[in-house]
């Protein structure tokens, strides 16, 4: 069965078709990163009119490249939430259109269950159940997916994303958007134990992530130090930085696996590309023979691939769309 993906819900533009869940034919991506990096983040009205641009030949380049023509599709799979309502009406409307005009089933696909199918296209053996720490730009999770398509949320973070905290630590330092890629690498050369910085803990809420104090923690850092005159090793503030978000990740997470009694383990979106968070997991999971499934870099970020993949799984559990599919800006994963 092909499944045609259509992700349109932050700066990314991106279509592709994809076998069975698991076997990608094309995956195409248009960015917008360039543009909003003027800005130092992405500006919503710029982000709506880029994907009304890109989406038709990125739709088309996606087909050509899989060497299939409409009538090879057996569903489409949007994006429909969460994200920038703007930017996901683009990729819902046009898919509405497409469905409407070929006849071809229409399903509405959740972008966070999406970055959890891109270990099924980078893990072909991989089944639920298992514990996945989702961390993106907009989300931190820990999510029990039971099935495909049956997901149960264990912790969440109760005020910023991990990437978010990641962005604005970089940001504050002068690195451009999206910095958290950048931050990760110049935290490679630096000493991760040169600052001493929080780890916030949620009362009566193990499970759940708090960064806000700490990123406001190495804002300060840095502000007072400038203040005063006093040249940081920038190096050294990313890995301390760095080292105090994935511990507040990972003791999470593992406990949540102890406590639950699960031994699969997966991570998934933009953040599970951080080196430290990769490292940590492979270290502690082989520590308690946990296995440990892992998104390749290439498919941590936001794709259609992913969405291709998680969409075979929603058609096959009877997911499709009437006409009247909408957009939103919030929705929980486990409403899917
Ligand atoms: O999943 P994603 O591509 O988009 C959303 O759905 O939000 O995640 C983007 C986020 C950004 O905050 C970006 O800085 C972060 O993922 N990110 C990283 C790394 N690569 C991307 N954060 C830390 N280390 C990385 N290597
Ligand atoms: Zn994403």
């Amino acid at each position: 069965m092909k499944i045609l993906g259509i992700e349109s819900s932050c700066d990314e533009t991106a279509a592709a078709v994809v076998e069975d869940g698991r076997k990608v034919l094309s995956s195409v991506i248009a960015s917008q990163v360039e543009e909003h990096k003027l800005y130092g983040g992405v500006v919503p009205e710029i982000a709506s009119r880029r994907h009304a641009e890109a989406i038709v030949p990125v739709v088309r380049r996606a087909l050509n490249e899989a060497n299939a023509s409409l009538s090879d599709i057996d569903a489409i799979a949007v994006t429909y939430a969460p994200g920038l309502i703007g930017a996901l009406l683009v990729g819902v409307n046009f898919a509405k259109g497409l469905s409407l005009s070929t006849g071809i089933p229409l399903v509405p696909t959740h972008h966070l269950r999406s970055h959890i199918a891109s270990n099924y296209i980078s893990n072909p053996d991989l089944k639920p159940p298992f514990l996945c720490l989702v961390v993106s730009g907009g989300h931190s999770h820990i999510v029990m997916v039971e099935d495909y398509t049956n997901m149960k949320i264990i912790g969440k973070t109760c005020d910023d994303a991990a990437g978010e905290a990641f962005d604005k630590a970089a940001r504050t330092m002068g690195m451009p958007y999206p910095g958290g890629i950048a931050l990760d690498k110049v935290a490679e050369d630096g000493n991760p134990l040169a600052f001493k910085l929080p780890r916030p803990v949620v009362h009566d809420a193990p499970y759940d992530f708090s960064f806000s104090g700490l990123k406001t923690a190495v804002i300060n850092l840095i502000h007072n130090s400038a203040q005063k005159g006093i040249e940081l090793n920038k190096a050294d503030v990313c890995a301390s930085f760095r080292y105090a978000v994935v511990d507040c990740l990972t003791t999470n997470f593992l406990k949540a696996a102890e406590d639950l009694g699960v031994k699969r383990l997966v991570i998934a979106g933009g953040v599970s590309a951080n080196s430290l968070l990769r490292k940590t997991l492979e270290q502690e999971c082989k520590k308690r023979s946990y296995e440990l499934f892992m998104p390749e870099k290439t498919l941590c970020g936001d794709n259609a691939a992913m969405v291709g993949a998680q969409g075979y799984y929603e058609f096959l559990s009877g997911n499709v769309a009437d006409s009247d599919l909408n957009a939103f800006a919030t929705m929980s994963i486990e409403k899917g």
